[in-house]
């Protein structure tokens, strides 16, 4: 933790009272309001936490205004067009880029730990065939916690880094598998000869009755779009686990957690709702309908895809992903897909629309991934997994910082209270 920079000076029921200002490397400074209750006697109130650090970060840093994302320092756009998915992992779990060699030693962990405990076939079965793969998702990964008893001890460094690897190598079979299970189809085993993308889509796409060779389009998009969701700061899902890996809980139920926060309408499971929304529309005559419906207070419709609580401003991840669904759909010979004629005129009308331009809403992540995975052949109960396994890293390096923060206690938010106040118990005769 670093010093104080300044103070803030408060005045509260006639008191003053001054508070610790820290400066960051980048961003705004914060106000320490630790102390605040037991000097003051009061809570502050932040519904949302729009103006609340919960935490201090080294991983990700996030200009909303600018439209920038940096992972350890490094412009998103860099990491996506530079790097692939294993190095930005090392990036983020160990703080820099690694060696050749480091890096070679990283893939080799990953790669060999990529197979599930044979009998987590067994726990598949139990779920009905449609059930969608984010249910199984969170109760296989909840369910790790059984079947890696030797890496749940978050005191001991070795298991925490064991369980890293796990979670971050096993996340794709058991993506695949969700999805396999789903549509009747036997789980494929992973290859050790196959780079980390190419081996989830063959898991995925490859069937027994024939050899499946990995198209490198396909899996240079693959690895891009596991590479933009890697990790985003204190988001919902990363907040999630990070507030049960407070109560000391393992690390599989703590990522199990992060993956049912993720899978909301309004965080990773827009980008199903979001294609969803687009077919509903179909044609570009129909958006002024949903754009109105978009700007009526009386209609809970959002435009999905759009907005962002930090973004205001184009969210980089949703441009790289734009060029990449342009990109992929050309190389794919995918002319003209209209749902993706269909989002780029959306965001020409939103953008050009008095309500989005002044509430600062901008294409995010989400408004292009699932055209691309579509058009890689996914359906679309498949997108939020997919968004849930790239994130699992950033999840993992977040409570792996944590846990490492001689600062971190159980988090214990409070309450403005505005229920009833002590009164009688009356029995059931007199009511
Ligand atoms: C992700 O936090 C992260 O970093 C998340 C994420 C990550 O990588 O982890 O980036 C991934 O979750 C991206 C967001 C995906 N969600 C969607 O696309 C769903 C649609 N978007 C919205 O529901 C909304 O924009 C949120 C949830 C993303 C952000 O909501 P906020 O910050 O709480 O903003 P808000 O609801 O207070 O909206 C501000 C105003 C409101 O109008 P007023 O009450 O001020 O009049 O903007 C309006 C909202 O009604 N608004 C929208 C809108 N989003 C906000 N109006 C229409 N369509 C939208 N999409």
């Amino acid at each position: 933790m670093t010093e104080p920079t300044s103070t803030a000076k408060l005045s509260v029921h006639g008191n003053d009272y001054e508070l610790p200002v820290y400066s960051p490397t980048a961003g705004p400074d914060v106000i320490d309001i630790r102390k605040l209750y037991s000097s003051a006697g009061v809570f502050t109130y932040d519904p949302g936490f729009t103006s609340t650090a919960s935490c201090d970060s080294t991983i990700t840093y996030i200009d909303g205004n600018k439209g920038e994302l940096l992972h350890r320092g490094y412009t998103i756009d860099d990491l996506a067009s530079k790097s692939h998915y294993l190095e930005v992992c090392y990036l983020l779990l160990y703080g820099e880029l690694p060696s050749p060699t480091q890096l070679e030693d990283f893939e080799n962990r990953v790669t060999n730990h990529t197979m599930l405990h044979e009998q987590m076939v067994y726990f598949y079965r139990g779920f009905r065939r449609d059930a969608h793969p984010m249910a199984i998702m969170t109760g296989v990964v909840g369910a790790m916690s059984a079947f890696y008893h030797d890496s749940t001890d978050i005191n001991d460094p070795w298991q925490r880094e064991v369980a890293s690897i796990r979670l971050i190598a096993k996340m794709p079979t058991i993506a695949a598998w969700a999805y396999k299970f789903s549509i009747g189809q036997p789980f494929v085993y992973p290859r050790n000869d196959l780079d980390y993308a190419s081996n989830f889509l063959r898991m995925c796409f490859a069937v027994p009755a024939e050899d499946y060779e990995v198209n490198p389009i396909l899996s240079r998009a693959m690895d891009r779009i596991f590479t933009l969701h890697a990790d985003h700061e204190q988001n919902a899902s990363t907040s999630t686990v990070r507030l049960a890996s407070s109560s000391g809980a393992n690390p599989f139920a703590c990522i199990a957690a992060g993956i049912a926060c993720l899978w909301g309408p309004a965080h990773g499971g827009a980008n199903q709702a979001c294609l969803e929304m687009l077919k509903e529309i179909g044609t570009p005559d129909r958006i002024p309908e949903f754009i109105a419906k978009a700007k009526d207070k009386n209609d809970p419709f959002r435009l999905m895809g759009f907005g962002h609580r930090v973004y205001k401003n184009f969210d980089p991840r949703a441009t790289v992903m734009k060029q990449s669904a342009d990109e992929v759909l050309d190389l794919l010979g995918v002319e003209n897909n209209p749902i993706l004629a269909t989002a780029k005129e959306l965001e020409k009308a939103a953008l050009s629309d008095p309500y989005f331009a002044e509430k600062k809403l901008f294409p995010n992540v989400d408004f292009y991934s699932g055209i691309i995975l579509e058009a890689m052949g996914f359906p679309t109960s498949m997108f939020t997994p997919i968004f849930a396994l790239s994130r699992t890293v950033g999840w993992i390096s977040q409570w792996k910082e944590m846990i490492a923060d001689p600062q971190n206690k159980i988090g214990r938010p409070r309450q403005l209270y505005l229920g009833e106040t002590t009164r009688a118990y009356t029995d059931i005769e007199t009511r």
